[in-house]
């Protein structure tokens, strides 16, 4: 009897290993910041991909088949990235590519993707050149053109704030080309940027940029950057007797920016993809708290749209290859929980945008802009 069921758990050890190779399943790849500075970002996309996951396989799969997900973290590291999409790509052989947040790192993925002919879909970068790349890299999210402008014009036509100084992240393809962004419609909105400093991700001291800052007496400080380090220069800033409101954009969508930036950050503004307590989220927070204890971000969101986006293209495709997924992908047209998706002819989604205000450690809706077009 002993001796049948060691023969057994041989026989279904063998028979598991090669469970990632199956044919009848469909192999997904995730590439996100699991840990490091920006860990929520891939954490939170993490989540909300296998929340869709799960649903999609509770409902039959795809065309009777199961997805399955490799997953691999970055770091937040552009090179990581490069390495861990060329293994989902070479080695694992998956059928499509979710990721990256930050666009530094997608910048870095897509390319691999591009030549491979498999398809990419970022949730969540902004930066517009990621889909540049090539036509199998898509989004599911607006672009920093789009979100540049709203943060301008909630500054000066809400906020009636008009003389603005920018502290970007100089290394960050997001944050200098959304300063830049932001600049060139502060300026269409009558607004002037009264200076523009750089910092590098990871700084501890922000004490000189915001002296200078400070010595042109701004209305308030567009700081395009990530959680952890706006966190960071809020606290600083507060220090040094600044007491202005910060205006950023997505970068800053975590919870432990409040965590981190505690008072600092409150009265501050940002621009992101859906709100907590806006409804197209309520649905979905209720999922998603049932499933992790926690409220959803809006990476959170996007990352499941993006996994829906997927399937429904895979579902739809006449095979499923590289091209074949790509030709369906084009034809999208889906209600996600951030809004509609289609793709434009550069692979990009055009959606409203959100306001977001940090009160009282929350962040609750401040206005809700849609595109001007
Ligand atoms: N848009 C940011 C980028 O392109 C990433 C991001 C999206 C961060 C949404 C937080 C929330 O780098």
């Amino acid at each position: 009897m002993r001796k049948f069921f060691g023969a057994l758990a041989i026989g279904l050890a063998a028979f598991a290993l090669p469970a990632s190779a199956l044919a009848q399943d469909i192999l997904v790849g995730h590439y996100g910041s699991l840990t490091g500075s920006e860990a929520t970002f891939g954490q939170s996309t993490s989540n909300g991909i296998k929340l869709a996951i799960s649903e999609i396989n509770g409902a039959g799969g795809i065309n009777g088949k199961m997805v399955k997900l490799v997953e691999y973290d970055t770091k937040g590291d552009a090179r990581e990235a490069g390495a861990v999409v060329t293994r989902l790509v070479t080695a694992d052989k998956v059928s499509i590519v979710l990721g990256e947040v930050a666009s530094s790192l997608s910048l870095a993925g897509a390319p691999v993707c591009q030549s491979n002919q498999v398809p990419m879909i970022s949730p969540s970068s902004t930066n517009p050149r990621v889909t540049l790349v090539g036509d199998y890299i898509f989004r599911v999210c607006f672009i920093d053109e789009f979100q540049g402008y709203v943060a301008a014009k909630f500054a000066t036509e809400s906020k009636k704030a008009k003389r603005i100084a920018i502290l970007q992240d100089q290394a960050s393809a997001y944050s200098v080309g959304l300063a830049d962004f932001f600049q060139k419609y502060l300026q269409q909105f009558g607004g002037d940027v009264t200076t523009r400093q750089s910092y590098n991700a990871g700084d501890q001291d922000f004490t000189a940029r915001l002296t200078a800052i400070r010595g042109t007496n701004p209305d308030m400080i567009y700081v395009p950057g990530y959680y952890t380090d706006v966190a960071n220069i809020a606290i600083q800033a507060r220090k040094l007797g600044i007491n202005v409101p910060l205006l950023g954009g997505d970068g800053w969508d975590s919870a432990k920016l409040t965590e981190i930036g505690g008072k600092s950050i409150e009265g501050s503004f940002f621009s992101n993809h859906a709100a907590p307590d806006e409804p197209a989220m309520v649905d979905f927070s209720a999922k998603y708290r049932d499933e992790y204890g926690a409220d959803p971000d809006a990476l959170a969101a996007l990352g499941y749209d993006a996994a829906m986006v997927a399937f429904d293209a895979i579902k739809r495709a006449k095979s499923h290859t590289g091209p074949a997924i790509r030709d369906a992908l084009k034809e999208t047209k889906l209600q996600g929980v951030t809004g509609m998706i289609a793709f434009d002819g550069d692979r990009n989604t055009t959606k409203d945008a959100v306001m977001v205000e940090v009160k009282d450690g929350k962040l609750v809706m401040a206005e809700r802009i849609k595109p001007s077009n």
